[in-house]
């Protein structure tokens, strides 16, 4: 029974990006294993996201009153901040299995009908990464949620015969960094959907000082609010540096996580005090410096700094447009006039400036706290 699934909770599929660690908000392999015993297990043990947590409250409750499985759950939102967390914390809230696999792991329809067929009443199937899925995988899954149902087809051609196959009944839990890549009639089959958000500094801070608790790590206010406020508004990223820092606190001080040990620590890895890391910096030095603030091309960026488009777009830009430093225009790439002042540097006499005349400004959010209005996936993985 356990052949179809993948119990790695291989969620996050780290692309090969070149990006140093220590502010990426995807999680490595050794790493999974930290995070899974870092975990919380209740929904009164998740930190944050207040609305998405106290909704998914309700719809637990009200399906354990009913003595049926809840509605199928769809958690959206940018790595790092909950989604798997959320899943597990689903089945232990009902009590129930969770069967965990992931989009890219069903590439055949009967990986999947083997999977749903496995199911035991009332179970959890988490999907990660759904919208990464095969299409005929998905169409089955259709039917199995609305139906508790499967076809299973025997044969090909005009002999193929559509065998119904009866299932349990079950809640699905899909988890994906690009909500806009799912297709409308798999989005439409889920009775919740949860937006995670990104986490104020108060909500880190609560998250790092249950880690140090868990790891046995001695930390003060002043050093969980440094770290926290380089952390990204991610929890991942925020235990991240915590194990950093422990580190540096342990062979460069007495093990105590104070401000300045924090504040060393980080200066160490290249964290800048807004979470920006050494490749953050050198894409917005060339955007400033050399091209004069934009507007310039994504692929010209990437070249100017060594890197890889890919890497640039999916792993710098985000956090750099949701920190107000950039913003993504029909005509390229512009840096705000908050990059200027965070990089130390006098704004151009006369230039252009974001939210000067230049118009066609479409990706700016302004705002770092609704990253929800940009127009692309933010951390996109
Ligand atoms: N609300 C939370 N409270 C406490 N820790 C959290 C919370 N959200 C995430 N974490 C921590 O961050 C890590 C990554 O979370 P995870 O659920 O794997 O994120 P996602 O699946 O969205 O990428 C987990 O190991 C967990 O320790
Ligand atoms: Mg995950």
């Amino acid at each position: 029974m356990s052949a179809p699934f993948d119990r790695s909770l291989t969620g996050e599929v780290d692309g090969g990006l070149g990006q140093d660690a220590a502010v990426s908000p995807l999680a490595g392999d050794e790493e999974r294993v930290v995070e899974s015993a870092l975990r919380p297990h209740s929904l009164t043990e998740f930190i944050g996201q207040p609305k998405v947590s106290r909704q998914l409250a309700l719809v637990l409750e009200g399906a354990k009153r009913r003595g049926r499985p809840p509605d199928h759950v769809l958690l959206s939102g940018p790595p790092g901040l909950g989604k798997t967390s959320l899943a597990l914390i689903i089945g232990s809230e009902l009590g129930t299995a969770v069967k965990i696999t992931s989009g890219p792991a069903i590439e055949r329809s009967g990986d999947l009908a083997a999977m749903l067929s496995n199911l035991a009443p009332g179970d959890v199937l988490f999907i990660d990464e759904i919208h990464r899925i095969a299409r005929p995988a998905e169409e089955l899954l259709y039917m199995a949620m609305e139906d508790f149902r499967v076809d299973v087809v025997v044969g090909k051609g005009p002999g193929a015969t559509a065998i119904p196959l009866e299932i349990s009944p079950f809640t699905l839990v899909g988890a994906t960094t690009r909500a806009g890549l799912l297709t409308g009639p798999l989005r439409d089959r889920f009775g919740f959907v949860g937006q995670m958000e990104f986490y104020e500094v108060a909500e880190l801070q609560q998250v790092l000082r249950r880690s140090a608790a868990l790891l046995g790590v001695d930390l003060t206010d002043e050093g969980s609010a440094e770290i926290a406020g380089r952390s990204r508004g991610t929890p991942r990223i925020a235990n991240r540096l915590l194990r950093r820092v422990r580190d540096f606190a342990e062979v460069e001080a007495d093990g105590r996580v104070t401000l300045a040990v924090a504040q060393a620590a980080l200066a160490l890895y290249d964290v800048d005090d807004l979470g920006l890391d050494r490749l953050d910096r050198a894409v917005l030095e060339a955007l400033v410096v050399r091209f004069g603030g934009g507007p310039v091309g994504v692929a010209t960026l990437a070249v100017a700094v060594g890197e890889e488009p890919n890497t640039v777009e999916e792993v710098c830009e985000p956090f750099l447009v949701r920190a107000g430093l950039l913003a993504r225009t029909s005509r390229g790439r512009v840096a705000t006039e908050a990059a200027w002042h965070h990089l130390g540097r006098p704004l151009p006499r006369g230039g252009a400036l974001l939210g000067g005349a230049g118009g066609a400004i479409s990706g700016l959010t302004g705002a770092p706290s609704t990253p929800g209005a940009s127009p692309e996936p933010l951390f996109g993985a």
